[in-house]
């Protein structure tokens, strides 16, 4: 069962009408690959549309010059968005190369909505409506053995293709949702623990094997934290650490999983809101040193992340804040509302597009350049959140665009800290090309990356300063 689309295509299958090619350019779009549709690619070869071909040929025919062009794609060493017809999964050889070279998603509808999509269309198996009932329920398990997930939009198939499960009451389901049937470690932290400890260790049944108990916090990603946890797993190279908590516990227990026996699985479980739309997603995991914040880590994708919303009704409502400034952050980028499903979709996009953080990936950091330094500036004691609501105003300012969402979303109040210690900061954080200073900023076709000249960053942080 193949588990993300990292490295693999992305194959939507689903009975007719689903909506699969539509959904497949806009997926692709978003992960920046090739759309495929299998069904115009076999019409380009026949010569033929699919109805004369079909009436022509007979549907043995058509199966076998559709399993001929699937494989050829799946083949393909460059992961596009393929979406097949509604048939395809008929044929063994085609269900064969999905397993082989696919993440397959199955983009669901319902009969009825389905026929009325279809109905009246020169679709050769949407004649008649008894025969298109019958063909929707003789499909149904043949989707189900196939799929690697399922889905019905185009973040449900991102979020699909990174790995993601996002679901009310998931955490009741971790045992089923942690991949493969290995030992397991559950690694949280105390306040976590006492909170949705219990309920997770149940739903891990007989696979958990050690629960482990971090800091709370920062406190978590700290080397000796991570070696007392290394030093207490007795794990195999088949066993998974659950990481379950906030973004300190995920990132400290990911770098924990990526060198323990030279990297065993993880699975990420957000429990705060910057967990979920942030940094449970993407596989950047680190530890902090006394030169600064994340600066030892690894790129370790986690094997799935759960998210399950109904975590956050116990975090208090100074987390959910600095939470809401990276979701109004990830709004920004994307230029519309986006609840924490939509959020997370578009993180995953991002991290499926630049795993290791060298193109696209980095526009998640707009405002995060300033935030750094006037975190650093306020020894951090200025929250994240408050510093990111902050460093958005600036790349506001920065990009000639309205603050004014960020004003009224999270309310921004200049911080107290010494201008210079700021500014030396800025200067140490980010890459220069010569003097100027690379930014992410917001145009009207989305986020870019741009060298300012360092009198007009410097002003730029001023404003933020009391
Ligand atoms: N890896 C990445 O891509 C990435 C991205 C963004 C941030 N981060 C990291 O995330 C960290 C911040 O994470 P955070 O903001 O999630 O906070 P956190 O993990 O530090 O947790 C904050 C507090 O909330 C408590 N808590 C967590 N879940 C709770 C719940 N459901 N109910 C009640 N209390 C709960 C924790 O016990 C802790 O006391 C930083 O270290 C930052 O560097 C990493």
């Amino acid at each position: 069962m193949a588990l993300n689309a990292l490295d693999r295509h992305v194959a939507l299958i689903g009975f007719m009408g689903a909506g699969k090619t539509t959904l497949a350019g806009e997926v692709a779009l978003r992960l920046d690959r090739c759309a495929v549709d299998a069904d115009r690619l076999i019409e380009g070869r026949v010569q033929l549309p699919l109805g004369a071909f079909f009436a022509k040929r007979g549907e043995l025919e058509f199966r076998v010059a559709e399993a001929v062009i699937v494989r050829d794609t799946l083949q393909a060493a460059t992961p596009s968005v393929v979406s097949l017809g509604g048939g395809a999964v008929k044929t063994a050889e085609v269900r064969a190369a999905l397993a082989e070279h696919a993440l397959t998603v199955l983009v669901e509808i319902d009969v009825d909505a389905a026929w009325e999509r279809v109905r009246g269309s020169d679709r050769p198996l949407a004649q008649d409506e008894g025969d298109f009932r019958r063909l929707y329920e003789e499909r149904q398990p043949l989707y189900r053995e196939a799929a690697d997930a399922v889905a019905n939009d185009a973040d449900g198939v991102i979020l699909a293709a990174a790995g993601i499960r996002h679901e009310l009451g998931a955490l009741e389901r971790l045992g089923e949702l942690v991949p493969g049937t290995g030992p397991v470690a559950l690694v949280t932290d105390s306040t976590v623990m006492g909170i949705h400890g219990a309920a997770a260790q149940t739903a891990l049944g007989d696979r958990l094997v050690s629960t482990h108990e971090l800091p709370r916090g920062e406190e978590a990603k700290q080397l000796h934290v991570v070696e007392r946890l290394w030093s207490e797993l007795t794990l195999d190279r088949a066993g998974t650490i659950v990481a379950l908590g906030g973004g300190s516990l995920t990132d400290a227990a990911g770098l924990c999983a990526a060198l323990y026996l030279r990297g065993i699985a993880w699975v990420s479980v957000p429990t705060t809101l910057v967990g979920q739309v942030d940094a449970g997603i993407g596989g950047k995991t680190a530890i902090d040193i006394p030169q600064g914040k994340n600066l030892v880590g690894a790129f370790h994708w986690p094997a799935r992340v759960v998210i399950d919303e109904a975590l956050l009704e116990t975090l208090p409502e100074r987390e959910r804040r600095q939470g809401e400034a990276e979701r109004i952050k990830t709004e920004l980028l994307a230029g519309r509302t986006l609840d924490v499903r939509a959020a997370a979709a578009y993180k995953a996009a991002l991290c499926l597009r630049d795993p290791h953080d060298r193109g696209p990936r980095q526009w998640l950091n707009l405002g995060h350049t300033f935030a750094h330094a006037l975190e650093a500036a306020a020894d951090f004691d200025l929250p994240h959140g408050e510093a990111v609501a902050l460093g958005l105003l600036a790349a506001l300012r920065l990009s000639g665009r309205d603050a004014a969402p960020v004003v009224a979303a999270l309310d921004p109040q200049p911080v107290e800290v010494d201008r210079d210690r700021a500014w030396e900061a800025l200067l140490r954080d980010k890459k220069r090309s010569g003097d100027a200073i690379n930014l992410v900023l917001l145009g009207d076709g989305g986020p870019y990356l741009e060298a300012r000249s360092p009198d007009e960053v410097r002003t730029a942080l001023d404003t933020l300063i009391s």
